[in-house]
């Protein structure tokens, strides 16, 4: 279970300050696939970067698991880390290494348990995750030879190596066309199944977020501003910025 208490988080700037997050809320349970949504600029991303603390909250606190996470460092702060995958954004495979390299590459930097294991077990794990995300036949290609979902897939392949209790995924599909959209929730929604992961999802796609998330928290300006059942939130949005989001006209009444 990750719990975000009042996380206010604000940058320095030229101007002075920015505050990102506004004393931000929010509880995600054990296995759920949690959505994200909100305008460009929300503080999305700066959320989910608090939960891995690729980010400090200037003040509040993240707890994962009844553990405050907040001020790990060091040696601590690693081991914590590699029970988070991180999907970005930009993809950031290595070119140059193979499929199968770049899903291991995680078992390769000593942080986990899954370095302990010998190069030929770490290999047979890399090519069991290429499995579950549907691309065996592809371990010897190189990133550059693959279409762009499948791009992704190695990506959550490679997020998973490290056996993560979390999968934090920013705008994993949004450079996809629809079909390929849709392999790549299936093989998010099939990774939840299968290993009861927990996924934490930041969209810009309402249609990703209605066809996997359990539930979605709606942000505007740092704060969140509406939360629920998927169902709630797209069957009865509350906030204006919900609407918004959704097409609808202030006013107008939700089919
Ligand atoms: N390091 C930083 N320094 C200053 N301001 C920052 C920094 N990181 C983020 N911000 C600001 O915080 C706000 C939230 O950024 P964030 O990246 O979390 O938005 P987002 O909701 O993920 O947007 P997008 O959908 O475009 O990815 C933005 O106004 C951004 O400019
Ligand atoms: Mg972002």
């Amino acid at each position: 279970m990750i719990e975000i208490k009042n996380v206010s988080k604000t940058f320095p700037t030229s101007a002075g300050t920015f505050e990102a997050l506004h004393d931000v809320s929010l509880t995600i349970g054990s296995s759920e696939i949690f959505g994200l949504i909100g305008e460009s600029g929300a503080g999305k991303s700066t959320l989910v970067r608090c939960i891995n603390l690729l980010e400090r909250p200037t003040s509040g606190t993240v707890e994962v698991d009844g553990r405050d996470i907040t001020n790990l460092r060091g040696r601590e702060l690693r081991a914590f880390r590699s029970g988070i995958g991180m999907v970005f954004q930009s993809l950031s495979l290595f070119q140059q290494r193979t499929v199968l390299e770049n899903v291991r590459f995680p078992a390769t930097l000593g942080t986990s348990d899954v370095s302990r294991l010998s190069a030929a077990e770490q290999r047979k794990r890399a090519s069991q995750l290429l499995e579950v995300v549907g691309l065996a036949e592809k371990a010897e290609s190189y990133p550059n030879q693959l279409s762009g979902g499948q791009q992704q897939r190695v990506a959550i392949a490679r997020a998973l190596m490290t056996s993560p209790s979390i999968l934090l995924c920013d705008e994993a599909t949004s450079a996809l066309d629809t079909l390929t959209t849709a392999s790549v929730l299936k093989t998010l929604a099939h990774i939840r199944e299968e290993m009861g992961i927990t996924i934490v999802l930041i969209t810009h796609s309402l249609y990703v977020a209605r066809s996997i998330c359990d539930r979605i928290a709606v942000m505007e300006a740092g704060r969140i501003v509406e939360q629920g059942t998927t169902k709630e939130v797209f069957e009865a949005p509350k906030a204006q910025i919900t609407r918004a989001l959704l097409g609808i006209e202030s006013g107008e009444e939700v089919a």
